[in-house]
């Protein structure tokens, strides 16, 4: 499975690169609003920041809603770096737009996604990735998991190319359940990918075995 940040922090991108696990970047414009970055020209430096510091996808999100739009600003975000993929509302608007970059050799995120009916639609129009959103479905107390599972059975039988990208990663448990059920691909935060690394009994583990050294070693 390859993991994606879900941030637009350089920092924490950074952090995650460092730890040399890091396949790809989802942004949006909450995250870069987060980061307080507004504006055409410092919105695409950030972009190609993000580009600069990890070797993989960076999903870059259209604020436009009709088709012409998406598709202006889809084709302008591409030419910023080769690593950029054009994030794309599951819309009506969005599926048609996905289309034409899917005919294009344009790679395409369909996000917003909280229905396998969606990731359908997504797929036949020739998404590159899907984006499930799981955590937003647990928030309203549906199972974002199993809106995981159904669309691997759908895909699975037709074989679509198009990559579920499990999306809205809240905490480790949703990365191992993801990684369980064949996802392609999670985003989350950096919390949620360093939190796989905990375990108290390897920290008391290392503890005594650092102290048992020590004994004998000075
Ligand atoms: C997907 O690419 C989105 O950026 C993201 O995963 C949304 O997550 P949230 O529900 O934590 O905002």
């Amino acid at each position: 499975m390859k993991f994606f940040i879900d941030t637009a922090s350089l920092k924490d991108i950074q952090e995650a690169q460092d730890l040399g696990v890091l396949d790809g970047v989802t942004t949006n414009p909450s995250l870069m609003a987060k980061e307080g970055i507004g504006g055409a020209e410092n919105v695409n430096n950030h972009y190609k920041a993000i580009c600069e510091i990890v070797d993989g996808d960076v999903s870059a999100e259209v604020i436009s809603t009709d088709f012409e739009g998406i598709v202006r600003e889809g084709e302008a975000l591409v030419k910023l770096h080769k690593q950029i993929v054009v994030k794309v509302p599951m819309i009506l608007e969005g599926i048609k737009a996905i289309k034409y970059f899917s005919e294009k050799g344009i790679r395409t995120n369909c996000t917003l996604v909280f229905s396998a009916g969606q990731a359908l639609l997504a797929a036949k129009a020739g998404a590159t990735y899907v984006s499930p959103f799981i955590g937003r479905l647990d928030d309203i107390s549906t199972d974002g998991l199993q809106l995981i599972e159904d669309i691997r059975v759908i895909f699975d039988n037709y074989g679509y190319p198009t990559q579920i990208l499990a999306a809205s990663v809240r905490h480790p448990m949703h990365i191992l359940e993801c990684a369980k059920i064949g996802a392609d691909v999670m985003t989350g935060p950096l919390s949620a990918i360093v939190a796989l690394a905990k375990h108290p009994l390897t920290d008391s583990g290392l503890a005594k075995f650092l102290e048992d050294h020590a004994k004998v070693n000075g």
